[in-house]
């Protein structure tokens, strides 16, 4: 059996910060991935990150681009610029997403509301269709079980909760997610006769930047912690762990998934 479950090559958007892109780009390197593609369009806490990872991981590659998944152009250089690199793209997380306005429909501009899409809705799908074309020019790996079938490659785009439920003055934010489960579906099943594994996770209220950095947000997260019968936020781990699982060989035969990661807040 290999020695790890990540012989492949590793790709994550919004890894930044301390959200959960960067608690992916981790849990890659944690888990023995040696070839690791990290991008966000915070340049300056992106390469902070780059660094930490190269040093607490000297037998991996960290290749880290700066950029705004929302420009085709620069998306389509990204997936480009990684397959030049390392010669492959076998997992994919799909993670940079902003929160938006938290106001009602009537309160919300139409430039906020094209905003909240273009980011978490377009952008995710720029990022994947990027994705799996790279996929599309590769052979399979071999899975880790030889009962399991080959992988072309593995995609995980970062959905929410709130794809599945609505919440007060979410409106936009909870559309966009929506899609992102919605493409994700379309998309494992019309690339599963490619051996290309399509899924999403959603997560519930987690710890990041998104959730407690701005003045007023952890107060505004307080009600929405409480619905979830654990009563906790989640941590960026514990979202990070089911990303990487799904983009394993282990999640052979999840497809078009929507893997709910949430305290229980849905079933509440
Ligand atoms: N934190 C939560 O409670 C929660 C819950 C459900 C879903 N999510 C989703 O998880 C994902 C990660 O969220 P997070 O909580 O880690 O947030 P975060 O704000 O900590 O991280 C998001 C990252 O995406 C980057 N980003 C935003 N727009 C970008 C763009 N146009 N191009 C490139 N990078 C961009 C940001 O710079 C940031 O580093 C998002 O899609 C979010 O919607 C978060």
């Amino acid at each position: 059996m290999a020695e790890t479950l990540y012989p492949g090559v590793a790709l994550v958007t919004g890894a930044a910060g301390t959200g959960i892109g960067s608690g992916v780009a981790l849990a890659f390197a944690e888990a023995g991935c040696r070839s690791i593609a990290i991008t966000d369009r915070n340049e300056e806490l992106l390469m902070k990150n780059q660094e930490a990872l190269t040093e607490q991981f000297p037998n991996a590659k960290i290749f880290a681009l700066a950029g705004d998944i929302t420009q085709e152009k620069f998306v389509d250089e990204l997936i480009a610029t990684v397959v030049q690199t390392f010669g492959r793209l076998d997992y994919c997380v799909n993670c940079a997403g902003i929160m938006g306005n938290n106001q009602i429909s009537t309160e919300t501009s139409l430039e906020m509301f094209d905003k909240i899409n273009d980011v978490n809705y377009r952008g995710c799908w720029l990022s994947s269709r990027a994705e799996i074309k790279a996929m599309l020019n590769q052979e399979p790996l071999p899975s880790h079980d030889p009962r399991r079938p080959p992988q072309r490659g593995s995609i995980v785009n970062i959905a929410s909760q709130l794809g599945f439920v609505g919440r007060p003055a979410a409106t936009a934010y909870c559309a966009s997610k929506a899609a992102v489960m919605a493409m994700t579906r379309g998309d494992a099943i019309d690339y599963a006769h490619k051996d290309i594994r399509v899924n999403c996770v959603c997560p519930g209220v987690i710890e990041t930047p998104m959730t407690t950095s701005q003045p007023g947000r952890r107060e505004l997260m307080a009600p929405a912690i409480l619905i979830a019968p654990m009563k906790r936020m989640g941590q960026v781990a514990e979202i990070a762990d089911c990303a990487i699982f799904l983009c394993s060989t282990k999640a052979s035969f999840c497809q078009g998934s929507a893997m709910v990661v949430d305290g229980g807040y849905i079933i509440n």
